[in-house]
């Protein structure tokens, strides 16, 4: 198999994507730096590959990963910080679009991310399919990780989980977990099925907490994984079909 299809169906880029790393020094073979694009992998021969110095485990590139449905074309970027979810900007500021450029159709985000926020957005050029999903009876549930600061209490958490007033709307009951605690942070789960502007951040400001970082770690069951920031992979059917 072609070395950058091995890691496209790893689901860490795109193929063009996986051949700008290759081309880039951050892929190895068998413990060797490969710059060869079009390079013919083969697993059993070669050893294991490499990206950024993590091993891809072999049965994560299962070919059928790879899938999709004919013409229409669903995809999953990894935003990375400073880029903002639309399709033109007037001020010149760098697009989600920029990143799925050599995806070769004309796509438009499904819903949106803060320009400081990262993690995984979904891209389509199926208007029914986006206008479905977007769709509030849908209530598609969407999961961030948040690093918040503030003291955040038991009581605070209770009152996220059952809904909180983010400026003449409360919200729906969310799923909200402690992930880590540290000393002047902590990392909390949440878990919301609907999609206001600025919801998650709104939502700890009503408790008097301030977000630092936010990654959007998943969309129904498809999930960030291993994504690279700034690389988009193509969703697998079963991906697709979940969302429906
Ligand atoms: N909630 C936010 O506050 N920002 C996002 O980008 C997404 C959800």
């Amino acid at each position: 198999m072609r070395l950058n299809k091995y890691i496209a169906n790893a689901g860490l880029a795109s193929r063009r994507g996986a051949d700008a790393l290759i081309a880039d020094g951050k892929v190895r073979v068998g413990g060797k730096v490969v710059r060869e694009l079009g390079y013919d992998y083969d697993e059993a021969a070669d050893g294991p590959v490499s990206v950024n110095g993590k091993t891809i485990a072999p049965a994560a590139a299962d070919p059928s990963s790879g899938r999709t449905a004919a013409k229409k074309i669903y995809i999953a970027l990894h935003k990375p910080k400073g880029y903002i979810t639309t399709t033109k900007d007037e001020r010149g500021r760098p697009t989600v679009m920029d990143l799925v450029a050599d995806a070769d159709a004309r796509l438009f985000p499904i819903g949106r991310l803060d320009g400081p926020t990262t993690g995984l957005l979904l891209l389509t050029n199926d208007g029914d399919f986006a206008q479905r999903l977007a769709h509030p009876k849908h209530e598609t549930v969407k999961t961030y990780r948040a690093r918040v600061t503030g003291p955040l209490t038991k009581g605070k958490i209770e009152r996220l989980r059952r809904g909180v007033d983010i400026g003449g709307y409360v919200t729906k009951p969310a799923e909200v977990e402690v992930v880590k605690q540290a000393e002047r942070s902590m990392v909390i789960e949440i878990k919301i099925h609907e999609g206001k502007n600025r919801q998650v951040r709104k939502m700890f400001a009503a408790v008097g907490c301030k977000v630092v970082d936010l990654e959007r770690t998943a969309v129904g069951a498809v999930r960030l994984g291993r994504l690279l920031p700034g690389h988009w992979r193509k969703l697998t059917l079963r991906e697709i079909e979940s969302l429906l």
